[in-house]
């Protein structure tokens, strides 16, 4: 089988590809990525000779390229990850989270059409269907983002079906809760408390921090993508929850604790605008079809967070001075695609 992963030195989808190499090694896997500043090359050291594994440079609101890597990788399987992915930033600078999370999808469901691929997974996020005071959202729940990041990630969740209802694209789709893990740029929460705390750095805590995520650990949310993958019946969407509600200021409690940092360093700043007071995601469809249910407790996921992240002080500070940049050009290849 040979699958095209997009945004793969992100985040979640370095995760993933570790995850899927090791467990498909016949599968030929093909990362292709930006390198935006959320793109990091480091994430993925170790695979660079993995014979199954290979990386290309490149856009997915390209079509020029995309055609290209279509037309030489022949996909199977699209699992895309690629996105502009942190809320902040959608609200100081919309543009490129319209273009990547949605232009960007279409190019990808233009190309997977034409070159036949016969299934295409989009890794959306459970932001699309706002905020829930009581309760949870079940994949049939109205949708009602409030950023600009979310709305883009909804309105692309809305072309993935049209394309699957217009044109029969063999799509699926994947809402996870909020991730955590090794990887995590340090501009999302977890990593961001962790990097300042190590370093007697402040810590912003938007209003008055109460607000409510439900925390999955990274690899179970790989495992579910993964099941999706092979097993996700078509034209469907799955929600993908770790049920491990946490209200901010208490996750910022923990990691002080756990740093043996004083609670003075946490400093309570302006709210974000049309900040989501609480997600909450229903699972049984996907338990109830795929047998899929979150395994790591929260306890353990965060001891695991918190010693990955201790003793990859490097990979931190990389993320802070650039320097993780630098690591690309030892590795990337084209494929003949014109350099953005
Ligand atoms: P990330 O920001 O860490 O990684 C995104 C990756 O996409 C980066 O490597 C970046 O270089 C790449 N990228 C951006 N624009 C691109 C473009 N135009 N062409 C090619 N590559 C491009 O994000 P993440 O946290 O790993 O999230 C991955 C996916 O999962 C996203 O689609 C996000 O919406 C979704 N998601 C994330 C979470 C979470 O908690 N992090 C939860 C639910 C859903
Ligand atoms: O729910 C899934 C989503 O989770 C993903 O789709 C997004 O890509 C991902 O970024 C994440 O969005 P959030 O806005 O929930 O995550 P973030 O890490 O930005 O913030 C988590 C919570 O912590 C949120 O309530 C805002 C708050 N926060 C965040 C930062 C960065 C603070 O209080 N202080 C901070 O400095």
């Amino acid at each position: 089988m040979r699958v095209l992963i997009t945004g793969g030195c992100g985040f979640i989808g370095s995760n993933f590809i570790r995850f899927f190499v090791k467990k498909y090694p016949r599968h030929e896997i093909l990362n292709i990525d930006k390198l935006t500043y959320a793109g990091n090359l480091e994430n993925l050291s170790g695979l660079e000779k993995n014979r199954n594994y290979g990386f290309v440079k490149a856009d997915i609101t390209n079509a020029t390229q995309m055609r290209k890597v279509f037309k030489r990788f022949r996909p199977d399987a699209v699992i895309n990850f690629a996105a502009e992915s942190h809320v902040d930033r959608s609200i100081t600078s919309p543009d490129a989270f319209l273009k990547t999370n949605f232009l960007g999808v279409g190019v990808l469901l233009n190309c997977a059409l034409h070159y036949g691929v016969t299934r295409f997974v989009q890794i959306s996020t459970d932001e699309v269907y706002g905020s829930i005071a009581r309760g949870k959202f079940r994949e049939d729940s109205v949708l009602n983002p409030s950023s600009p990041y979310s709305a883009s990630k909804a309105a692309a969740d809305g072309l993935v079906m049209a394309y699957y209802r217009t044109y029969g694209l063999p799509v699926v789709i994947t809402r996870s809760s909020n991730n955590y893990g090794p990887y995590q740029f340090p501009e999302k929460f977890i990593p961001l408390v962790i990097f300042n705390a190590m370093n007697g750095k402040k810590i912003p805590v938007y209003g008055d921090g109460l607000q409510v995520r439900d925390w999955i650990y990274v690899e179970d949310n790989c495992r579910a993508i993964d099941l999706v993958v092979r097993k996700g019946k078509l034209g469907e969407i799955y929600n993908v929850g770790g049920q491990h509600e946490r209200a901010n200021i208490e996750i910022i409690k923990q990691i002080l604790k756990t740093l043996g940092k004083p609670l003075a360093l946490i400093e309570h700043v302006k709210d974000r605008p049309g900040h989501d007071r609480r997600y909450a995601l229903s699972i049984s469809k996907i338990k109830r079809q795929l047998g899929w249910q979150p395994c790591v407790s929260f306890q353990s996921g965060f001891e695991k967070t918190m010693r990955w992240y201790r003793k990859n002080g490097e990979w931190l500070k990389n993320t802070q001075t650039g320097a993780y940049r630098s690591f690309y050009r030892k590795y990337y290849s084209t494929l003949g695609l014109t350099e953005t």
